[in-house]
Parts: structure tokens; C-alpha cells; sequence
């Protein structure tokens, strides 16, 4: 069999960075060497170490750049790629006057299909190599994108997104239809090559609570699909929501009481939660997208970071670049902004803390991190070849810093990335082993 040699350095994590030190977390490599069979990683550690092993194998060598995992969006709408930058709206009217009308286009297939791979072409080039991804009412919409996703053999996540109630009619679906389409979407699509089958109520405005129930049996059909969801983004949302469902203790309650709060579970920006509903959360052991670009787009708040990743109430994070109301398709970008939400509530983010948001940390709260999300044996070769000094200004900042050679230095390096970088700053990205996109 043929192997794939990649000489360069490298940094992922071993653990998480909220709980554990940097010092035991953090695994930099200066000159690092990764071995990748049939798309596998099956060894990695010093070049100096193993370079007498693989004597004579050909060996890609980036010198003076660096090799991180794949990023992992945990939260993101490929339909919305061409409205991003909708002016002026919060997340009701947003939906209302943009999203919906939007969304309306992809009950054609061939337009979803064009959209998706313009979507994933652009992930590749922003470093993205797993994303949750939400669909469209339209099943064919979602036959689309698992499509594009399969030709290009990503690990993708997502599903069809079910909503009955406060749309507009060309938009809503039933219980009964929304059912049958996500059973047979299942079948079709879940664990086909790398691809993975979310079912996806929209939020509870637009799900009926006979819809949610729908939604919770096909979870107890299908154990192993994940469940995504929106959840306590906007004041206004929440208050919409109580009003709804006043059996439930709170917004969260409403989920729950339908059986869609597990270990599968993955819930968008929970940005005005109570104590109540972060404990909950964390027993049920599922998963928050924390989304900073479109948490202060559409002026939705602050997601309280240090609360979620609490001591005594752990969860599982990752970043969310939910485009379009988010801003950026960049998880660097969106690192950036993440950092800027911990400013605004007298907390910090570590450069390594934000990485490891977007690269194991993602994989964490997906549950796949027997999978993807960092350089460990038997993983599967989903990795980005990163070039902090991709502009002049950085390259200038990285001088000041001087060679990021010892962990202290590419802290900072590191930072100067998340603060500076975007697309340009990706080299390439490898797929399964495989150079899916280079920026020359
Ligand atoms: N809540 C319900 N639907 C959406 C959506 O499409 N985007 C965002 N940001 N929030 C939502
Ligand atoms: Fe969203």
C-alpha cells in the first residue's frame, strides 16, 4: 500500500484547554512528521524520531508554515451562502424578510446543488473540513448537498429541517411529511462514506409540539443520527417561545419534554439560558454552537463561554460560523470575534483555548472525536496547512515575536492568526490524505 509522508510542524490537542493546563493539553511538534495510509493517520510524532523508519518514502515537506486539524463547524446553513450580510434586522424579522424567501429557491434541486458546491468549495478554502450543517424544508435540498458532500468524500453532518408552524406556507411541511422525508433521508444518507444524518427541527416557533414529538420518535428509531436545533438566541425569541409552550419550565423544557435533549444533541448559540438550563445541558451531555458572528450581527448577546465550560457543569463547545447570519466562513474569523465576546464580559480566551474550540473541541461536541479532530493514531487525515505569515502585516507582527519556536512563542503566533487571519491563510487542505484545495 502506498503511503503519504507529511514533514512539517504541527499543533492539535490532546485535551481539553478549559480544564486541563496548556502545558499537558497543547501537543506542538517544531519539525513533525505524519504518516497517512488509506486516508489514516498510522503514525506521527519528531521527524528526527521516525525518519529512519520511513528511509526512502517521498516525503511533502512545508517548511516554515504549520499544520493544524481540519476546523469543524458546528453550526452553519449552506442555503443561507448568498444571504449573508442582510441589513439590519434581528433574528424574527431577519427571518422573515431574508431567510424565508431564500430558503424558498432550494425546492430546486439543481439550485441546491449549485449552491452546495459553491458551500463546500468554500469551507476548503477557509480551512473547514467537517461542518453540521442545516438544510432546507425541501428534501431534495438535502439529497443536494449529501451529493456534493459524498463526491468529495468530507465527513458532513445534516438533514432536512422540519418546521409546521409560523412560516410562510410555501415553506412549512407537516408532521406526517416531515417524518416520512427524514426516515427515508436516514436511510438514504446516514453513515453513506463519511456522511452523518442530523434530524433538524428549526427552533420551537416553527415546530408544532406535535411535530417535536415526531422529531423524538425518529430519534428513538434512529439512536445513533444527531438532533440540531436553535435554541434561546433572542430576547424576543424566548418570550415568543413561553407564550407557545407554557406547560415547559423554560425554553430548553420545551426540547426535553419532546425527547431531543441527549448525547446527540447539538444546540445553537443558548445564549440566554438560566442556571437551570446549562445544568441540564451538561447531565444530558449535549453540545452548544457557540456562533460570535452572528451572535453580534444580529445583536442576539453575549454566549456565556465561562458558564458553559464551568467546573462543576461541563459541556461540550464548539464554534459556529452559522452563516449567513453569521459574518465570516472562517473559523479563524470567527475565533476572533469569540475572543472579542469574552472582552466584552471581563473574561479571556486563550489563543489555545480558541483553537481548540474550533478544531477538537468541534469534534467533541459532535462526537467524533474517536474520529477526527486532532493528529492521534487510527484518526482520519482531515488536515490544513496554515501560513501565519500570509499577509505583509502579519509577517511583520510574527517578526516582532520572533521564530515561533517554543510554546510560549506560538501562543502568540497563534493569536496573531486568530486576530489577522482569514482564507488567506490557508496553504491547503487535505482530505483523507488527499490535497482537496491549495491556495496556489
Ligand atoms: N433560528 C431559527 N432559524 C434560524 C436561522 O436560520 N438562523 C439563525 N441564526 N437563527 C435561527
Ligand atoms: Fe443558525
Amino acid at each position: 500500500t502506498q503511503l503519504k509522508l507529511f514533514r512539517s510542524s504541527f499543533l492539535d490537542f490532546i485535551d481539553d484547554p478549559f480544564y486541563e493546563s496548556e502545558e499537558t493539553s497543547v501537543r506542538y511538534l517544531a519539525d513533525g512528521l505524519l504518516v497517512v495510509e488509506s486516508g489514516i493517520i498510522i503514525d506521527f510524532d519528531d521527524y528526527n524520531i521516525l525518519k529512519d523508519k520511513y528511509q526512502g518514502f517521498t516525503i511533502t515537506h512545508y517548511p516554515d508554515l504549520l499544520i493544524l486539524p481540519g476546523f469543524i463547524d458546528t453550526h452553519i446553513h449552506f442555503p443561507q451562502t448568498e444571504m449573508i450580510a442582510s441589513y439590519g434586522e434581528q433574528l424574527l424579522e431577519w427571518l422573515n424578510q431574508y431567510t424565508f424567501p431564500i430558503e424558498r429557491k432550494f425546492s430546486s434541486k439543481e439550485y441546491a446543488q449549485k449552491i452546495a458546491s459553491f458551500f463546500l468549495d468554500e469551507l476548503l478554502k477557509n480551512g473547514t473540513t467537517t461542518a453540521l450543517v442545516f438544510a432546507t424544508v425541501f428534501p431534495q435540498s438535502v439529497d443536494a448537498f449529501f451529493e456534493e458532500a459524498y463526491r468529495r468524500n468530507l465527513r458532513m453532518i445534516s438533514g432536512k429541517v422540519m418546521m409546521d408552524s409560523h412560516a410562510p406556507d410555501y415553506l412549512k411541511d407537516t408532521p406526517e411529511t416531515s417524518y416520512q422525508d427524514s426516515k427515508r433521508l436516514i436511510q438514504t444518507w446516514h453513515k453513506k462514506g463519511r456522511l452523518l444524518y442530523a434530524i433538524t427541527p428549526r427552533f420551537a416557533i416553527t415546530s408544532s409540539r406535535e411535530q417535536l414529538k415526531i422529531a423524538g420518535k425518529l430519534l428513538t428509531e434512529f439512536p445513533d443520527v444527531y438532533l440540531q436545533t436553535h435554541l434561546s438566541e433572542n430576547l424576543k425569541e424566548v418570550e415568543f417561545v413561553a407564550g407557545l409552550f407554557p406547560e415547559a419550565p423554560n425554553y430548553l423544557g420545551v426540547y426535553d419534554q419532546a425527547g431531543l435533549v441527549g448525547e446527540r444533541s447539538i444546540f445553537a448559540h443558548s445564549i440566554h439560558l438560566t442556571p437551570d438550563e446549562f445544568k441540564r445541558l451538561s447531565e444530558a451531555k449535549s453540545a452548544i454552537a457557540f456562533c460570535p458572528t452572528s451572535n453580534l450581527f444580529l445583536g442576539s448577546g453575549l454566549f456565556k463561554l465561562h458558564q458553559a465550560k464551568s467546573k462543576t457543569h461541563p459541556i461540550n463547545v464548539g464554534l459556529g460560523s452559522d452563516i449567513g447570519a453569521g459574518t465570516s466562513f472562517s473559523l479563524l474569523q470567527t475565533a476572533n470575534e469569540a475572543y472579542k465576546v469574552a472582552q466584552l464580559q471581563n473574561q479571556t480566551l486563550s489563543p489555545f483555548q480558541a483553537l481548540f474550540l474550533a478544531t477538537l473541541g468541534g469534534a467533541k461536541a459532535l462526537k467524533l472525536e474517536d474520529k477526527i479532530g486532532n493528529f492521534d493514531i487510527g484518526k482520519e487525515a482531515d488536515f490544513i496547512v496554515l501560513d501565519y505569515n500570509s499577509t505583509p502585516l502579519m509577517r511583520l507582527i510574527n517578526q516582532q515575536i520572533s521564530e515561533p519556536q517554543t510554546r510560549l512563542k506560538i501562543a502568540e503566533t497563534i493569536f496573531s492568526l486568530i486576530i489577522l487571519g482569514d482564507d488567506r491563510a490557508i496553504q491547503a487542505t487535505y482530505i483523507m490524505g488527499e490535497r482537496a484545495y491549495s491556495k496556489e
